[in-house]
């Protein structure tokens, strides 16, 4: 049975930290301030946005929310983007994805300005990335590698793989698994006989979005496995990527859903707030 990776005790343990920081900072005289911006009404991303803002309160930072409705148009949202960037009161600017379809999101992302991307989207966020320069990392797979280490799991010279290659989890992964010395391999829905490559994983990470589709013969023995995936099965019930109950018996250690990477994503969004506010 697989160690339990406990998403929910290391990222109160960040948010914990955050707050100690954030103090520090007030003690300084500055002030921190995020904008939240969530254009319509999905209520998965109403659930993030609420989440969000709880954070700031436990953390101790600011946050301005703008609940725009469904048609706002693509040049109404560059527009607040703009003041945004403007307003020294504000650290950090956060547009909830997705938007609708009438805004192009790649223009809203290259709008918020750098010094405030604390998603780590922008495309200088990720050049710095990919060139090893320090800049604001995408949460998602900053807090995985958060977890990796405080679950003290060794990451240089193992085999990584992610499956799944978004530009919010899948690629970022990659390239923060490269810095720490892993051998990285990114599998996607064209990769043939993915279990081949799947069962190569010490660390395997799935983002592809199917409820359970990582099965036990995807996973070598004794693989750590990380579930980026949130989904509610025909009984109403949460569920990853990953098929948990079956997984369990055959990995060393495992992140659940919920409380595994989910919880991990807000608290590192903390984290760039306050490093925001150092700058
Ligand atoms: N939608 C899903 N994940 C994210 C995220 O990390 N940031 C933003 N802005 N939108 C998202």
């Amino acid at each position: 049975m697989a160690k339990l990776i406990d998403g929910k005790y290391i990222s109160t343990q960040i948010k914990d930290e955050v707050k100690e920081k954030v103090k520090l900072l007030k003690e300084q005289g500055k002030e921190i301030c995020l904008a939240v911006i969530q254009v319509g009404e999905d209520p998965a991303s109403s659930v993030y946005v609420r989440n969000k803002k709880r954070a700031c309160e436990y953390v101790g930072i600011e946050s301005l929310a703008y609940e725009l409705p469904e048609q706002t148009t693509e040049e109404e949202l560059l527009a607040l983007v703009e003041d945004l960037n403007k307003n020294e009161k504000v650290n950090g600017i956060l547009v909830q994805l997705p938007l609708p379809e009438q805004i192009d999101e790649d223009k809203i992302i290259r709008a918020i300005s750098p010094d405030k991307d604390v998603d780590g989207f922008h495309p200088e966020s990720v050049g710095r990335l990919c060139i090893g320069e320090a800049g604001f990392l995408p949460c998602t797979p900053a807090g995985i590698i958060e977890l990796l280490k405080r679950s003290n799991v060794e990451i240089d010279g193992k085999e990584c793989v992610i499956v799944g290659r978004s530009n919010i989890v899948g690629k970022p992964m990659s390239l923060l698994l490269l810095r720490e010395n892993g051998t990285v391999t990114v599998a996607h829905s064209h990769t043939k006989n993915l279990k081949e490559i799947t069962r190569r994983a010490d660390i395997l990470v799935v983002a592809i979005g199917k409820p359970r589709f990582i099965t036990v013969d995807y996973v070598k023995e004794g693989a750590v496995v990380i579930d980026v995936g949130i989904h509610r099965d025909e009984n109403n019930h949460l569920c990853g990527d990953v098929d948990f109950e079956q997984v369990k018996e055959k990995a060393s250690a495992i992140t659940p859903v919920p409380g595994g990477v989910g919880p991990m994503t807000i608290s590192m969004l903390m984290s760039n707030c306050a490093a925001a506010a150092d700058k």
